[in-house]
């Protein structure tokens, strides 16, 4: 998108941890007005993006991308520039105990908004006034490195050329939706747009995913569960850092191309809880207490892949991203931010926010 025109988004999945970082960080540096579709789920949180309530450039509609009707009626209406794709089912562990539901949102939800977009751009492609929109318009589908599989402990990165191998339901099912928008690409020429992420951490990340849980357990002296032996390995990217991959994929990414975005920062399990344990014991001592001994090995996850690591040097030589935060401040930053956020942290966790949807929008899904 060039720099005087201020496109318009269709973001699915905003009210998300990543997708809400993404929202923020449009809308408070002015760089588009957002339509933001979010069905909710107990990981949509609206008190996320609390500070945009008065903003009129920004409209959170709560619904389903599965729902064909209500998908055509947004594009339509407000005739956006692109479709930025966070909606998904996202949690590993959930995924093992339900992998119906990650079929349905990541499958054939995506599907779904796939065709309601290649719907949409078609009629713009008929309309000699939406002739520049329709050249404009972008379908960026966010995605996870874990449809790469695992790696062993000696093996390269992952690469965008690495051939798929997803071992959970959920890497299965976003694997899918990748060949998903892929054939759109090939099939229709849809101008499609696809990032395969490394593990994110930061602000507002809902309390399952292993960095807030040890965060917050730690800080109420609760177990800090560490499955199997600790040693699998994450690259960790901090959550703005991706929001500006995403950002600069929309504004020069080739059609049709995938883009790995990553840390550069592999660490064990077990160094990055001990890691947390230390801050915290700096940020908010505890008399007597020494966090590390709060540290419990469990039961492994079922078919836990053992180590991912992306290569990123495509993004880094075709459009110049680079991750700017390291592991060190990132994760300092974002153990202050939760430090910094009781109203919120206490809202997620005694399900309070869900009192607010349910007064907000009642049961309509
Ligand atoms: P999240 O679980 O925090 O948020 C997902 C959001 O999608 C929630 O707001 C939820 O209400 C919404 N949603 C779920 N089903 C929906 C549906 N059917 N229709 C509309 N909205 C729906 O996830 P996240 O961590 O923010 O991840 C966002 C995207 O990034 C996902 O596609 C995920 O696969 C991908 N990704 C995540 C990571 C990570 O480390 N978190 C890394 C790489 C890629
Ligand atoms: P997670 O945050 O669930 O992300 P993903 O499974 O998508 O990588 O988990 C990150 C790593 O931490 C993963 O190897 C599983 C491990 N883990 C624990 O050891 N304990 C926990 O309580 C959780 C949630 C994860």
């Amino acid at each position: 998108m060039n720099q005087t025109y201020r496109p318009v988004f269709l973001v699915t999945g905003g009210a998300g941890f990543i997708g809400a970082n993404f929202v923020l960080r449009m809308r408070q540096n002015n760089l588009a007005k957002i339509i933001n579709l979010d069905k909710l789920t107990y990981a949509g949180n609206p008190q996320t993006l609390v500070s945009l309530a008065e903003d009129p450039e920004h409209q959170l509609v709560r619904g389903d991308i599965g729902n064909t009707e209500l998908v055509a009626h947004l594009l339509d209406k407000y005739q956006p520039d692109a479709v930025v794709n966070f909606a998904a089912e996202s949690h590993v562990d959930r995924s093992i105990l339900n992998p119906g539901e990650f079929v349905q949102t990541n499958v054939v939800g995506t599907l779904n908004l796939l065709d309601a977009s290649r719907g949409y751009w078609r009629r713009l492609s008929k309309d000699q006034a939406n002739r520049d929109k329709c050249n404009r318009f972008r379908f960026l589908h966010v995605s996870t490195d874990e449809v790469y599989g695992s790696l062993g402990p000696t093996d390269p990165p992952f690469r965008e050329d690495t051939p798929y191998a997803p071992n959970s339901p959920y890497a299965a099912s976003k694997a899918s939706s990748d060949h998903l928008v892929r054939a759109y690409y090939h099939t229709y020429g849809m101008p499609v747009l696809t990032t395969n992420c490394s593990n994110n951490y930061g602000p507002y990340q809902f309390p399952e995913k292993l960095i807030p849980l040890i965060i917050l357990n730690a800080l109420q002296g609760k177990p800090l569960p560490v499955y199997g032996d600790g040693q699998n390995v994450r690259d960790w990217l901090y959550v703005t850092d991706h929001c500006d991959a995403i950002a600069l994929v929309l504004e020069k990414g080739k059609l049709g191309e995938t883009y790995n975005i990553g840390g550069i920062n592999e660490k064990t399990n077990i160094s990055v809880v001990t890691t947390i344990c230390e801050i915290l014991d700096k940020l908010s001592p505890k008399a007597g207490l020494d966090r590390k001994s709060l540290i419990t090995f469990v039961k492994d996850r079922l078919g836990h892949d053992r180590r991912y690591a992306i290569d990123c040097s495509k993004i880094d030589r075709e459009l110049g991203w680079k991750p700017k935060e390291s592991f060190e401040t990132g994760l300092q930053q974002t153990v202050q931010w939760y430090l910094s956020n009781p109203e919120w942290v206490e809202a997620v966790q005694s399900g309070a926010y869900q009192t607010w949807i349910h007064q907000n929008y009642g049961d309509r899904k």
